[in-house]
């Protein structure tokens, strides 16, 4: 080893990703969220009980990994797949948040179905951003995001890429919530 290199030099791997299904084959972390731990998210709380109960707490997304420290100089990356479904008419979604590092950026590239990410600044500013395959969403410093599947039968996955420590502050947003909720009524599409 050079002099220079430091002593935990970490040695080059490849993942394999299947790019049409959106799946990471060789990953070793794995992060399953179901309807049951998006409670207080959505704006029918009954409908999203109703879920719970009577749908028998279905996955709602998963965060698939080969993890590399959460350190400086490191990028974490991940697939991030997303169900279709609605709790009432709203379409199902992650629960969002800010990095704890709020002036990290982030980079999703969708892989497949169809949705909408909503990011929002702590002083109130929202924006919306298509998600379909080949769309790259720049989700830049001090913006919350949240991804969305507005389609009927397919997960949206997407590919994330951002800053080693970034952390997630998900206490903010659960305080805070969206500026606008993504509906889907009569086959279209309504944010509001
Ligand atoms: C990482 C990131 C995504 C999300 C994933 C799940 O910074 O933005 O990988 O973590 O889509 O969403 P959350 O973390 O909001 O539950
Ligand atoms: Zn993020």
């Amino acid at each position: 080893m050079n002099v220079d290199e430091p002593a935990s030099l970490m040695a080059p791997f490849s993942v394999d990703i299947d790019i049409d299904r959106g799946l990471l084959l060789n990953a070793t972390g794995h992060l399953v969220r179901k309807a049951s731990d998006m409670r207080g998210h959505y704006a029918d709380a009954d409908a999203l009980a109703e879920l719970i109960a009577e749908g028998d707490d279905p996955v709602h997304y998963e965060v698939f990994e080969v993890p590399v420290p959460d350190e400086l100089g490191h990028l974490m990356y991940c697939i991030s797949t997303l169900q279709p479904g609605r709790v009432g008419d709203e379409c199902f979604m992650t629960k969002g948040h800010y990095h704890t590092m709020a002036e990290t950026a982030e980079i999703y590239l969708c892989l497949r179905g169809e949705g909408i990410m909503l990011m929002k600044t702590a002083d109130g500013r929202c924006a919306s951003e298509q998600m379909v395959r080949g769309k790259m969403v720049y989700v830049p410093p001090y913006w919350a995001h949240r991804s969305v599947n507005t389609g009927d039968d397919e997960p949206l996955v997407s590919f994330c890429v951002y800053p080693g420590k970034a952390g997630h502050n998900y206490g903010d947003i659960e305080r805070e919530g969206f500026p606008k909720r993504v509906f889907k009524r009569g086959g279209e599409v309504v944010i509001e």
